[in-house]
C-alpha cells in the first residue's frame, strides 16, 4: 500500500476553488502536487506557492499557477509531508532539506495539513535526525554550540560527497539521537544561537495530520 499517495490524494480533496496553496517538498507532498495537476486540468482555478524549486518546477510542468509571494497574503492550505509527527502534532521536518522555505510558507498559512504514511507517527520525536539549516560563515563555531547542547550535529553531504547546500545557500547539521521531549524549549534554544537559521522542529505549526495506513485505511488528527 502506498500510505503517501493514500494520504496525500485526501488531502487534495480540501483544496477549493479560488484558494491560494502552498505546496510542500518531498515524496509525500509529490503525490500532492501531481493530484493537484490533475484538479487544475479538470478546471479547478487555484493560485499556489512553493516550498522548494523542486516543488515549484512540478507544479509548473502540470499547469498549475505559481505566483510570486509579493501578491500573497494569507495562504489558505499549505499541503506538506514529515519526517516524524508526535501525539501532539508537533514535528520534525527537513528530511529533504527544504525546511527554513517550509517553516516561512507554514508560518503564513491559515492551514497546514501533514501527509505522513503510519511509520512517521512516533511518541517522542527525535529518532530522525533534526535538521538545522546554519550559515557557511564560521559554521565550525554554530557546530560547537550545537554540541554544547548534546545535539550530536552532523554536516549533511550530498550524494556526490560534498556538503550538502540548501535552496538558500546554507548548510544542513543533522542532529543525532536526541529524544526530544520539550519540542518547543528546544526551537527556542536553537534558534538564540548565531548562525542557525531555522530548525526542523515545526511547534504548533500544523492543524491537521492525514495519516496513510497499511490496511488502505485514513486518519484524520486535527488539533
Ligand atoms: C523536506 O524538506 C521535508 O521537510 C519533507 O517534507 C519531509 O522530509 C518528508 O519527506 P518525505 O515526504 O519524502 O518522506
Amino acid at each position: 500500500m502506498n500510505t503517501k499517495k493514500l494520504a496525500a490524494e485526501r488531502a487534495v480533496e480540501a483544496i477549493e476553488e479560488d484558494m491560494t496553496v502552498g505546496l510542500g517538498t518531498g515524496s509525500t507532498a509529490y503525490f500532492a502536487i501531481e493530484k493537484l495537476g490533475e484538479r487544475v486540468s479538470g478546471g479547478l482555478k487555484i493560485r499556489a506557492v512553493a516550498t522548494s524549486k523542486r516543488s515549484e518546477e512540478q507544479a509548473l510542468g502540470l499547469g498549475i499557477p505559481i505566483v510570486p509571494f509579493a501578491e500573497v497574503g494569507i495562504i489558505d492550505i499549505t499541503i506538506d509531508g514529515a519526517d516524524e509527527v508526535d501525539r501532539h502534532l508537533q514535528l520534525i521536518k527537513g528530511g529533504g532539506g527544504a525546511l527554513l522555505r517550509e517553516k516561512i510558507v507554514a508560518a503564513r498559512s491559515a492551514k497546514m495539513f501533514v501527509i505522513v504514511g503510519e511509520d512517521k507517527l512516533v511518541e517522542t520525536l527525535g529518532a530522525f535526525p533534526l535538521p538545522v539549516e546554519i550559515v557557511p560563515f564560521a559554521h565550525e563555531w554554530t557546530l560547537d554550540a550545537l554540541k554544547a547542547l548534546q545535539l550530536n550535529p552532523e554536516l549533511r553531504l550530498a550524494d556526490d560527497g560534498t556538503l550538502y547546500v540548501t535552496d538558500n545557500g546554507n548548510y544542513i547539521a543533522d542532529c543525532r539521537a536526541v529524544a526530544i521531549e520539550d519540542p518547543a524549549d528546544l526551537h527556542e534554544k536553537l534558534n538564540a544561537i548565531p548562525g542557525v537559521v531555522e530548525n526542523g522542529l515545526f511547534v504548533d505549526l500544523a492543524h491537521t495530520v492525514i495519516v496513510g495506513r497499511e490496511d488502505g485505511s485514513i486518519d484524520t488528527l486535527t488539533r
